[in-house]
């Protein structure tokens, strides 16, 4: 069963708002009524198309193109998206990267290069920073809430870079210290997503028949258990912040 708020005169920004996890957080706040900037590179096919497809629903939509890796677009989409909507009620840090088709090993440390730590560093820690900053004035005008979406990877045990878990595990940290930095005004969790039926680019041959084995719950989680549990941790939770929860299907217990 799907969580549901009257969120109606609510507003949120989603980065990463176009496809997979982003996408069904994006449809989790429509559900409740709220409006919506959709963040997403500008490059992306599927910002033009999902905003399309979601005012065609008569849903309140907003694109918000730019890449939130970058210094000067990022405060400037936030900016944008908070005018757009005349304020921010919830901030979803979602966009990020693996860099990668392929996991790389560990050991492959030359695969790992300078350029490799750059682009994920930019993209999956600073940019949440980036945009945590330039959306705070309106979250705390709003008494609003922020989340994260980390990865079970930040935990160790594996992900598609060790530079990639570095970087989820550093957005676990910050969490933690934006939920003191903004409080009493903003709440702000995370999410730690296990395996997800998503686009993403990165893919472990053989890893759904996989995870349906050794997952307690037997199934890859989809956007929607993703968008119900930032739509919890934004809407509801209201004693819970600094705290990131294992979406998983109990892969980590
Ligand atoms: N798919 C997984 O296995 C998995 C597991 C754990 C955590 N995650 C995390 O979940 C989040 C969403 O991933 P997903 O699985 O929904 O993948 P996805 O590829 O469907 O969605 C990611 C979206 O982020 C966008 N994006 C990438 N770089 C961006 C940038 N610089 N600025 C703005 N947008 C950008 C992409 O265009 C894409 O639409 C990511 O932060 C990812 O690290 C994914």
């Amino acid at each position: 069963m799907r969580a549901s708020y009257d969120l109606q005169g609510r507003k949120a920004l989603v980065t990463g708002g176009a496809s997979g996890i982003g996408l069904g957080a994006v449809e989790a706040f429509l559900r409740c009524g709220a409006s919506i900037a959709i963040n997403d590179l500008p490059t992306s096919p599927r910002l033009a198309e999902g905003v399309e497809r979601l005012k065609s629903e008569g849903h309140d939509v907003v694109a918000a193109p730019g890449d939130v890796g970058d210094a000067d677009d990022a405060p400037r989409m936030v900016r944008d998206a908070a005018k757009a909507l005349d304020g921010l009620d919830y901030l979803i840090n979602n966009a990020g990267t693996p860099g990668t088709r392929l996991p790389i090993p560990a050991a492959d440390f030359d695969a790992q290069d300078e350029a490799f730590w750059d682009k994920l560093l930019n993209v999956n820690l600073i940019g949440p920073y980036r945009c945590t900053k330039a959306a705070a004035p309106f979250l705390k005008a709003s008494g609003g809430a922020i989340v994260n979406t980390a990865s079970i990877s930040a935990h160790g045990g594996g992900g598609s870079s060790s530079v990639y878990c570095a970087t989820k595990a550093g957005l676990v940290n910050l969490t933690k210290e934006w939920a003191r930095a903004l409080a009493p005004d903003v709440r702000v969790n995370a999410i730690a997503p296990g395996a997800v039926d998503s686009p993403w680019e990165c893919r472990f041959p053989d890893m759904f028949a996989e995870i349906e084995t050794i997952v307690p719950l037997k199934r890859v989680g989809s956007p929607d258990d993703y968008g119900d549990t930032i739509l919890f941790l934004s809407a509801g939770a209201d004693y819970v912040t600094g705290q990131t929860l294992n979406v998983d299907g109990g892969l980590t217990t």
